[in-house]
C-alpha cells in the first residue's frame, strides 16, 4: 500500500474513535514512535504518581522505575500501595520505589503530602488517580467526590509543589479521558456536581474536560518557569476502574481494550522523554498532540476559564488572586480568541 493510502486509512480509522482508542489504534500509532525517545536514564530524578497501585498509574510507575527514576507511589490505601510496591520491585528490579499514603480527594492530606516534597526537587508529577462513582458522595471538604479527586486535589498538589517542580524544571502530567470530548466546560455545573440528579459519567467527563483546561491555565500561568504541563488521554485500557465502573462497556469491549502499559505509554513519554520537554499546555494521545474541541459547541470561553481558575482557588483554599503571569496569559488568550 502506498504511504498516501496508508495515511488516509489511518486517518479514517482514527476518525472512527473505536479503532483509535482501542489496542489496534495504539499498535498502529506505535509504529510511528521513535525508540530513541525513551532511551533516557532517570537515575537521581524523583517522580510522584498518584493512584499508582492499580491500572494505568501502576503501569506508569513501573515504566518510570525501569528508566531508573525514584518513583513515589502516592496511594490512598497503604496496604494496596505496599502490595503494588512489592510487585513492581520484582518486575522492574528497581530499589528506588517508595509508597506514601495520599488521599487526593482530601485537601488536608494533599497539604500534608505536599509538605514532604516541597523543599526538594520533583522532576515529574503524574496526576493519575481518578474515580467514576455511581452515586453522589460529598467529601469532608464539602466537595463532590469526582470533582475533589479528579480536579481540586490535583490542582492543589501542583500549586503547592511548584517550588519543587521549578527547581527541577519538572513535568506535570494530567491523565484525562477521551470522555472529556463529550462535555463543554461549565464551571457552575461542575461544582454543583449534579445535585440530586447525579450522573457519574457526565460528572466524570466534566472533571476530565476541566483538567485539560486546567493544564492550559497552568501552562499560561507558569510560562517561563521551566515546568512543562501536559494533559493526555490513554484511550481505552483494561483496568479495575473500567471493569467495576463501566461493567457493560467492559463486557462489550474487553477483547479490544489496551493493556494498562499501552494506556500508560504516553504518560511515561511525557514524564521522561526529552522529546516532550517544553511543549507545555498541550493535550496528547499516543505521543502526538490531539485536538481538544473537535465537537461543535465544546470550546470554552476565556471568561469560563477565568471562572474555573477562581473556583479552584476558592475550593482549594488558596489565595484567589491569580498571579500576574496568569492575568497576562488570560489577556493573550482573550485577544487571540477575539473575545
Ligand atoms: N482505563 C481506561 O480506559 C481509562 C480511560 C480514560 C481515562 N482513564 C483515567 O486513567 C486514570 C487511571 O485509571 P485506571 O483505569 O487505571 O483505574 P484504576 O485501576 O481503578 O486506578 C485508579 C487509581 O486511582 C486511585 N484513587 C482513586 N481515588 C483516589 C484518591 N482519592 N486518592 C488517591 N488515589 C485514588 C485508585 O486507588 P484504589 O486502588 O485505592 O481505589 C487506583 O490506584 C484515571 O484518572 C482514569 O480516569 C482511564
Amino acid at each position: 500500500m502506498s504511504a498516501l493510502l496508508s495515511g488516509l486509512l489511518d486517518a479514517a480509522l482514527d476518525a472512527s474513535i473505536v479503532f483509535s482508542f482501542d489496542r489496534n489504534g495504539f499498535r498502529r500509532h506505535a509504529r510511528g514512535f521513535e525508540p530513541k525517545d525513551l532511551e533516557v536514564d532517570l537515575a537521581g530524578r524523583t517522580v510522584l504518581v498518584t493512584g499508582a497501585n492499580s491500572g494505568i498509574g501502576r503501569a506508569a510507575a513501573g515504566g518510570l522505575a525501569r528508566l531508573g527514576a525514584r518513583v513515589v507511589l502516592l496511594c490512598r490505601d497503604e496496604a494496596r500501595g505496599r502490595e503494588a510496591l512489592g510487585e513492581l520491585e520484582r518486575e522492574t528490579r528497581s530499589r528506588t520505589l517508595e509508597v506514601v499514603r495520599l488521599d487526593v480527594s482530601d485537601l488536608a492530606d494533599v497539604r500534608r503530602v505536599a509538605g514532604l516534597f516541597r523543599d526538594g526537587r520533583v522532576d515529574a508529577l503524574v496526576h493519575n488517580a481518578g474515580v467514576l462513582p455511581d452515586r453522589r458522595v460529598t467529601t469532608r471538604d464539602g466537595l463532590e467526590l469526582t470533582l475533589a479527586t479528579n480536579l481540586v486535589g490535583p490542582f492543589l498538589l501542583t500549586s503547592l509543589l511548584m517550588p519543587a517542580l521549578e527547581r527541577a524544571r519538572g513535568r506535570v502530567v494530567h491523565v484525562s479521558s477521551g470522555g472529556m470530548y463529550t462535555q463543554r466546560l461549565d464551571v457552575v455545573e461542575l461544582f454543583r456536581g449534579g445535585g440530586e440528579s447525579f450522573d457519574g459519567v457526565v460528572q466524570y467527563a466534566r472533571t476530565k474536560r476541566a483538567l485539560v483546561v486546567l493544564n492550559e491555565l497552568f501552562a499560561g500561568r507558569f510560562a517561563g518557569s521551566g515546568v512543562t504541563f501536559s494533559a493526555m488521554h490513554p484511550g481505552w485500557a483494561d483496568t479495575p476502574a473500567v471493569r467495576t465502573s463501566l461493567p457493560r462497556f467492559h463486557a462489550v469491549t474487553k477483547a479490544i481494550l489496551r493493556s494498562p502499559e499501552e494506556g500508560a505509554d504516553t504518560v511515561v513519554w511525557l514524564a521522561a522523554s526529552p522529546a516532550a520537554e517544553g511543549r507545555s499546555g498541550l493535550f496528547w494521545f499516543d505521543r502526538a498532540p490531539a485536538a481538544t474541541t473537535p465537537l461543535p459547541g465544546t470550546r470554552e470561553t476565556a471568561e469560563e476559564m477565568d471562572r474555573l481558575e477562581a473556583a479552584l482557588a476558592a475550593a482549594a483554599g488558596l489565595d484567589g488572586a491569580p498571579t500576574s503571569p496568569a492575568g497576562e496569559a488570560r489577556g493573550r488568550r482573550r485577544r487571540s480568541r477575539g473575545s
